[in-house]
C-alpha cells in the first residue's frame, strides 16, 4: 500500500507527464497542419493519428491524478517548452519537423520510463501498469518517426 507521500511524488511525474501529453497534442496538430507536399502527406496522418493517442493519454494520466488526490491541470498551470516541435519555416521542411517528434517521443520514453520505477517502488501496480502501456505507446511512436527520418535521409 503506497504512502500518502508516495502518492504525492507520483501525481507529480503524472502532472508533468500530462503537461507533455497536452504541449505535444498542440505541436503534432499545428505541424500536421503545418506541412504540406507529397513526401508530407505520410508524416502528416501518422502525426494526426498521434495527435488523437496523445490525447487519448493525457485523459487517462488525468484521470488517474484523480485518484491519487491530485487535480488535473488546467491550461494556466500548464508549461510550454517544446523549442523543436515548434512549426518549421518552410512547409516542405518534413526533416526538421520528424526530428522535433523524435526528440519529444524520446522525453515521453524517459518520463515513463522514471514513472514506472517510481510506481514500482511506490508499490502502486496500477500507475505502473499504465505508466508501462503508455511507455510501450511511446516506444512505437519512435520507432516510428526514426523510420521516417531514415527514409529522408536515403532520398
Ligand atoms: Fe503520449
Ligand atoms: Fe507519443
Amino acid at each position: 500500500m503506497a504512502s500518502t507521500e508516495d502518492d504525492e511524488r507520483l501525481v507529480d511525474l503524472l502532472q508533468q507527464a500530462r503537461n507533455d501529453e497536452l504541449e505535444t497534442v498542440i505541436n503534432y496538430q499545428t505541424n500536421a497542419l503545418a506541412l504540406s507536399g507529397v513526401e508530407a502527406q505520410e508524416i502528416v496522418d501518422s502525426l494526426s493519428t498521434d495527435v488523437q493517442e496523445e490525447l487519448d493519454h493525457a485523459e487517462e494520466i488525468g484521470e488517474r491524478i484523480g485518484v491519487l488526490g491530485g487535480k488535473p491541470r488546467g491550461s494556466y498551470d500548464i508549461e510550454m517548452s517544446q523549442e523543436s516541435l515548434q512549426p518549421p519555416a518552410e512547409a516542405t521542411d518534413v526533416l526538421t519537423v520528424v526530428e522535433g517528434v523524435i526528440e519529444a517521443e524520446g522525453d515521453a520514453v524517459s518520463t515513463y520510463e522514471a514513472l514506472v520505477d517510481a510506481a514500482e517502488e511506490a508499490d502502486d501496480p496500477v500507475t505502473e501498469d499504465l505508466a508501462t502501456e503508455l511507455l510501450a505507446d511511446e516506444q512505437e511512436h519512435l520507432a516510428e518517426f526514426e523510420g521516417f527520418r531514415e527514409g529522408l535521409l536515403d532520398e
